[in-house]
């Protein structure tokens, strides 16, 4: 195990330079899986994940796998100063994206699995929505259950969990396994059409 010592830096990659859809290409090359997306999502797509959130209940929203964060310039854009937005997403590249793009925002560096102790961290109790543009389906069973658990946790009986996906209607028997009450929003405008799941009412698997 390295420990850190004294006086020894971190290395840092050299500062993520270029458009955001290079960025994202490259990650999803090198990254695979975890990524699932070769461009950022269209202002339409990140729009119709934001659409509809109330904003005069809503204190907490958290955003996971913010990428190069165009579903975070939404829920900036529409946030009022009381709501709190909590920015999660793994890597350290976009992240530093994410800051230079938001300042004063408060964006994580870490993983969605640890989304209970990011929040208490931060003395933040319940969040009212979760919006998701993690690649869930893609991502092993059992570290999907966990996220989807988490996110419930957090959220508790009246939250909704919004899942955004490249693949229409594909993954509504998927998500309706973990929900009650699933609809689905279908975005054309993106490279491929998207679309986002509405889900409320977490049930746990039998
Ligand atoms: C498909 S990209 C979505 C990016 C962005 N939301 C968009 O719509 O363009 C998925 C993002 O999830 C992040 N991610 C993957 N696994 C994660 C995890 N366990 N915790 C936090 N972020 C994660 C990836 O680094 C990547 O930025």
């Amino acid at each position: 195990m390295t420990l850190p010592t004294a006086g020894r830096r971190r290395k840092l990659s050299p500062r993520p330079t270029g458009p955001d859809w290079w960025l994202m290409l490259k990650k999803f090359v090198s990254h695979g899986t975890s990524i699932a997306a070769f461009s950022p999502s269209s202002r339409f797509l990140a729009r119709s994940m934001v659409r509809g959130i109330d904003w005069a209940k809503a204190r907490c929203v958290v955003e996971l796998g913010a990428g190069t964060g165009p579903i975070t310039r939404e829920l900036v854009r529409a946030a009022p100063p009381h709501a709190k937005l909590v920015i999660v997403e793994r890597d350290p590249d976009f992240c530093r994206v994410l800051r230079a793009k938001f300042p004063g925002q408060d964006v994580v560096e870490g993983d969605a699995c640890r989304l209970d102790e990011i929040l208490t961290h931060r003395r933040i109790a319940k969040a009212d929505h979760v919006i998701s543009g993690l690649p869930l389906p893609s991502f092993p069973p059992a570290l999907r259950d966990s996220i989807i658990r988490m996110s419930a946790r957090v959220l508790g009986p009246d939250g909704e969990f919004r899942q955004i996906t490249n693949m229409p209607w594909v993954y509504l028997k998927l998500y309706r396994t973990y929900f009650q009450d699933v609809s689905f929003r279908l975005v054309p405008l993106n490279l491929p059409p998207g679309g986002v799941y509405f889900c409320r009412g977490y049930q746990p698997a039998a």
